[in-house]
């Protein structure tokens, strides 16, 4: 039933999900990611992106943008690999060799013009990866039917705020309404949701929904979306389940803006002070 399926996420949930890391590891056992991020105006959002998945435990980040953000993710965020599109303004193309990389996380800032949907389609169609898929990414395959129906099963992660979830799913009621198109649409694609709100809801493919119990009204500002997308495709390059990922992504999310208010309240609170406080997110729970 209704009930029996839905879920609070406590602190002690998420402890247990924890993977500790080994002394005797290295940086291919923490995976490498790939992220499709940024256009033109937007390099923001694939710079906070990239700093999230770099503060969240990943081993290895390549990034690709588009060309004219070459100079900025080099300069902001000097850790991660940064390839460059052949399209100076917006994503058009995939990079050779993307066999090689363990999750591809997408969306943030890369806008919905004709070849970026190109390029969606083409991954979608031909990728193996685990992908976790936010903001236009959505929108691009919320657009069309044929790429809803090429969606690999049980690979895929989407971020959705609720306008985007409302063109992916389409319109509800309430939001009684909302949560059973959530657990149709989880179980239609086996893919997980995270439904994102003062309470995100994660959606899995067995159709349950946990709600997150961290975060504040501080943290809805501009590009604290795009910090979730890096933290989730982070934790997927760990080898965390796509489930365990989206609960433990969206919980340390919250729960590092929780940490940011005591030092910068509410109303100042930026996405940058987020990625700030992700690493002592992930202490209090190890
Ligand atoms: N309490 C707790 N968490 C909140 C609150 C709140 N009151 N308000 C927002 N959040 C969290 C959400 O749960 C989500 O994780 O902040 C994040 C906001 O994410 P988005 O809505 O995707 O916003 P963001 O992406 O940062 O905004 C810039 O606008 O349409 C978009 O996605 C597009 O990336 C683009 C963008
Ligand atoms: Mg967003």
């Amino acid at each position: 039933g209704v009930d029996t399926d839905m879920f609070f996420t406590t602190r002690r949930d998420v402890q247990h999900l924890l993977k500790r890391r080994r002394k005797f590891s290295h940086k291919g056992n923490y995976g490498h990611a790939l992220m499709l991020c940024g256009g033109y105006g937007k390099m923001g959002a694939a710079v906070l992106a990239a700093r999230a998945c770099l503060r969240s435990g990943v081993g290895l980040l390549t990034i690709q943008v588009p060309s004219a953000g070459y100079t900025v993710l080099q300069t902001a965020v000097p850790e991660a690999m940064t390839l460059t599109d052949p399209n100076r303004k917006h994503l058009s193309d995939l990079p050779e060799d993307i066999d090689k990389y363990d999750v591809i996380g997408m969306g943030p800032g890369i806008g919905t013009a004709p070849p970026t949907k190109t390029a969606i389609g083409q991954l979608l169609a031909t990728s193996s990866h685990p992908l976790v898929i936010d903001a236009d990414a959505i929108n691009i395959i919320a657009s069309s039917d044929r790429l809803k129906e090429q969606l690999p099963k049980n690979k895929v992660i989407f971020t959705p705020h609720p306008k985007e979830f409302e063109r992916l799913v389409g319109k509800a009621k309430n939001d009684y309404e909302r949560l059973q198109r959530l657990r149709e649409f989880c179980q239609e694609h086996q893919c997980c949701v995270t439904l994102k709100g003062s309470h995100t809801a994660v959606g899995t493919p067995s159709g349950k929904v946990y709600f997150n119990t961290t975060g504040n009204s501080g943290m809805a500002t501009g590009g604290t979306g795009d910090v979730l997308t890096g933290i989730i495709t982070a934790l997927v390059g760990q080898q965390y389940d796509l489930e365990e990922a989206c609960i433990l992504g969206v919980y340390v999310h919250g729960l590092a803006g929780d940490l940011a208010l005591r030092t910068v309240g509410e109303i100042g609170m930026t996405a940058s002070d987020l990625i700030d406080h992700l690493p002592k997110a992930f202490m209090c729970l190890q």
